[in-house]
């Protein structure tokens, strides 16, 4: 089949040579002329596992070509639209810009008979919206939704073998059609398996929204936890794991710590309550505003975790030596979007701390947004001479680390796990004065 792709984040990219992979021919398209450049050498833009690999692959077949040229999706018979839908300066609504701009741009090369469907994650009524925007136009196609559940570090897999496909379809005589289309597309997905939800488009819509907005109540949830058992010296870890044995309940997203960031969970959220009170419904998602400030307060609550660890070993935050180990918002990402580790990097070094920061893949990505925060090339450059060590990002090189060997290379030994990733038990052992994030 032939697909356009429009957009080529952290979305749009994977989808377009996982598409490729799948066998279909793919056009990407985005406006930005130096991220084309660099996926049409083969290069990827961002980090992401397993993305080089099919992205050279399907370059090398031929099958997927990046362009900026709109006109290159005449033909196409299936065009996603994957552009991001950021939160908005000044107000915490979604920005629509982009999308309605992919739209309007790739009005004209539509023929009757095509299918625009939606994949970014957008307030409830846009893809209606959308739709007659394209029937006013005079064009004959067609526009479903078909939300994106994929995870950055895991979004190949994702994408390639997704748990659940969810088509929003308009009633209509089209709807059969449209129908065909998605399931030739994601034909080796179904085979294998894949339940296919199909629904309207405004469900569709919500079903996206509200997997982000149930997943991020999980995780303030714990984190709520985590405040209560830090106060009366229980454990929110052990607690996490007797309820998750509940199948109704579930282990995962359970795990407390300095909170969900990114580029979804926190402006998905704040996107949902605008949108719900523009409908008048404010107060069914009144709790979401309570789940984003459980989530602010875990980034104060390490802020101080940190100054009380330092006065333990008798340092002043404010001239300390913290080696903060992570950026990125989660392991096996670059991505620095709304991350809490970087706030705590940048929150300690106002405070003025001398932070030096490490992480495997997002020290560019946040030297980008922080030009003036100090970064080692390793995470051993990073301790040297630390007063206080903050693991804010679990990556698998921190808790592999060898607390007596950190030890060696520290000034003063203490620690905060702001991920509840670490052996406390090993880190005391090693002579740490470790702290958790509701656990003792
Ligand atoms: C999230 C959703 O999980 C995807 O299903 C969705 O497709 C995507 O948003 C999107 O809307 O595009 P992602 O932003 O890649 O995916 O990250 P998650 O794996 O959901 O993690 C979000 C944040 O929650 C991270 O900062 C992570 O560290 C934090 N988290 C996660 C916790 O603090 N505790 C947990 O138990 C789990």
């Amino acid at each position: 089949m032939r697909i356009s792709v429009i957009g080529c984040g952290y979305l749009g990219a994977v989808h377009a040579a996982a598409m490729a992979d799948l066998g279909h021919d793919v056009v990407a398209i985005d406006v930005d002329a130096a991220k084309i450049g660099l996926l049409a050498a083969g290069t990827t833009p961002f980090f992401e596992p397993g993305l080089p690999d099919i992205l050279s692959s399907s370059l090398a077949s031929g099958r997927l070509v990046f362009t900026t040229d709109i006109s290159q999706a005449a033909g196409c018979a299936v065009h996603f639209i994957a552009v991001g839908t950021p939160q908005s300066v000044g107000s915490n609504a979604a920005d629509m810009r982009f999308v309605d701009a992919a739209v309007t741009a790739l009005i004209p090369h539509l023929s009757d008979g095509d299918l625009v469907v939606g994949k970014s994650t957008v307030p409830v009524g846009t893809a209606a919206r959308l739709r007659e925007m394209i029937a006013a136009s005079g064009s004959h196609a067609e526009l479903a939704w078909n939300p994106e559940f994929l995870r950055e570090g895991h979004a190949v897999n994702d994408t390639l073998a997704p748990d659940r496909l969810v088509y929003g379809l308009a009633a209509g005589a089209r709807r059969e059609e449209s129908l065909a289309a998605l399931n030739a597309v994601y034909a080796t997905a179904i085979s294998a398996g894949t339940p296919v939800v199909v629904t309207d488009l405004a469900t569709s819509e919500l079903v996206k929204i509200a997997a982000n907005a149930f997943l991020a109540t999980k995780i303030s949830f714990i984190n709520a936890m985590s405040e209560i058992t830090d106060a009366v010296g229980a454990n929110v870890t052990e607690l996490a794991d007797a309820i998750g044995y509940d199948a109704r309940i579930g282990r995962r997203f359970l795990n407390a710590g300095v909170g969900f960031g990114g580029g979804c969970l926190p402006k998905d959220i704040r996107a949902f309550v605008a949108r719900a009170e523009e409908l008048g419904l404010g107060q069914s998602v009144a709790f979401l505003t309570e789940v984003d400030a459980i989530n602010q307060r875990q980034r104060t609550r390490v802020i101080d975790m940190v100054r009380g660890v330092a006065a333990s070993v008798d340092v002043d935050v404010a001239t300390a030596r913290i080696a903060v180990l992570g950026l990125a918002f989660k392991p096996l990402s670059d991505d620095v979007r709304d991350s809490p580790a970087l706030e705590v990097a940048t929150r300690l070094s106002a405070l003025g701390a001398d932070v030096i920061a490490f992480d495997p893949e997002a020290n560019g990505p946040a030297h980008v947004r922080f030009p003036d925060l100090v970064t080692a090339e390793t995470a051993e450059h990073a301790l040297t001479g630390a007063d206080v060590v903050v693991v804010a990002t679990e990556w698998a090189e921190f808790i592999e680390l060898d607390p007596v060997w950190v030890a060696g290379l520290v000034r003063h030994r203490a620690v905060v796990d702001a991920r509840n990733a670490l052996d406390a038990a090993a880190w005391r052992a090693a002579g740490f004065t470790f702290v958790g994030m509701g656990r003792p």
